[in-house]
């Protein structure tokens, strides 16, 4: 099996920036050792090239903030991961913040026409332009790959249509806007809160949502934000938001869905080296990476 590490050093979408140093620090914390030891062939490795000083005029507040760059991005990224997939190779996004995630999904729909997705975040990222309080783009990914955002899918060439709120699974919630929490029960989207981690407990959770993401679509998508971790086990996040993923169950969920063999894509995205302690959320990314790929205790 071929793997494509696509990486994305972009972090103008995030509330704080550092995201755009996390490839470099993923993969100085050993991920291609760890890829190469799991018997994976490193098809290719590619850097996107992104914008890291905001074009001189300002978005307008009513569209995201860095609008223009987080599509140029996006179109990018589109075609980094429609070209792997074509060519028969797992892609492998290393974000960057979690716009990057943008990018991501239009590529993945411009290959696949029903696709699963689980979204592992302490966030929905479901915001749309008009109800975002921060601008912050990397908080309206969904809305995007949804088509319920003005900047969305159909905006990004190359893309395919929009995702299907039905096969979309959240792990992790906890810090929600009033707008998301509408839009969740609104469209019926699975969410397995913290809640209903402490309640069910990890294998329930991750059982289901291979269940409802993996049946009936041609397989899942992985896109993985390193703050669905408590911010003990992950510091060097953007967006913290305590209560979170412990390691075992962050793990416990990459490993069942390594076993589920119905994961056609990754991202991992919102790694903050600048935030981080002794580059202990780079390793921690780089070890659930490895156990999406299928690495074991045994
Ligand atoms: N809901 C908040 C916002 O819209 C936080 C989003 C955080 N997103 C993330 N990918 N870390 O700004
Ligand atoms: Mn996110
Ligand atoms: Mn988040
Ligand atoms: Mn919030």
């Amino acid at each position: 099996k071929e793997i494509a590490v696509i990486k994305v050093p972009f972090g103008l979408a995030g509330a704080r920036n550092g995201a755009e140093l996390a490839p470099d620090e993923l993969i100085t914390a050993g991920l291609k050792r760890e890829i190469l030891s799991l018997g994976y062939r490193l098809n290719r490795e590619v850097r996107v090239d992104c914008p890291s000083q905001p074009a001189s005029v300002p978005a307008r507040r009513q569209t995201g903030k860095h609008l223009n760059e987080v599509q140029q991005v996006s179109e990018k990224v589109c075609h980094e991961v429609s070209s792997a997939l074509h060519e028969g190779v797992f892609p492998l996004v290393l974000g960057g913040d979690h716009s990057v995630g943008i990018g991501t999904l239009a590529g993945l729909t411009a290959y696949y026409s029903n696709l699963g997705v689980i979204w592992f975040d302490a966030h929905a990222d479901l915001n749309t332009e008009e109800h975002s309080l921060t601008g912050n783009m990397h908080g309206m990914s969904l809305a995007a790959g949804l088509g319920h955002s003005t900047f969305n899918l159909s905006k990004i060439k190359g893309a395919g249509s929009f995702i299907n709120p039905s096969k979309l699974v959240y792990i992790g919630l906890r810090d929600l806007d009033q707008y998301e929490k509408e839009q969740i029960r609104a469209l019926g989207i699975r969410a397995f809160t913290m809640h209903d981690i402490d309640r069910l407990g990890m294998k329930q959770v991750i059982d289901q949502a291979i269940n409802i993401a993996g049946s009936g679509t041609e397989g899942i998508h992985v896109s993985f934000d390193m703050d669905c971790l408590d911010p003990r086990e992950a510091p060097g996040v953007g967006t913290p938001v305590p209560g979170g993923l412990s390691y075992r169950e962050a793990h416990f969920a990459m490993e069942c869905l390594a076993l589920s063999n119905h994961v056609v894509s990754m991202e991992l995205v919102e790694v903050n080296p600048l935030l981080d302690q002794n580059r202990h959320t780079a390793r921690l990314g780089v070890g659930l990476i490895a156990s999406v790929l299928g690495k074991t205790i045994l």
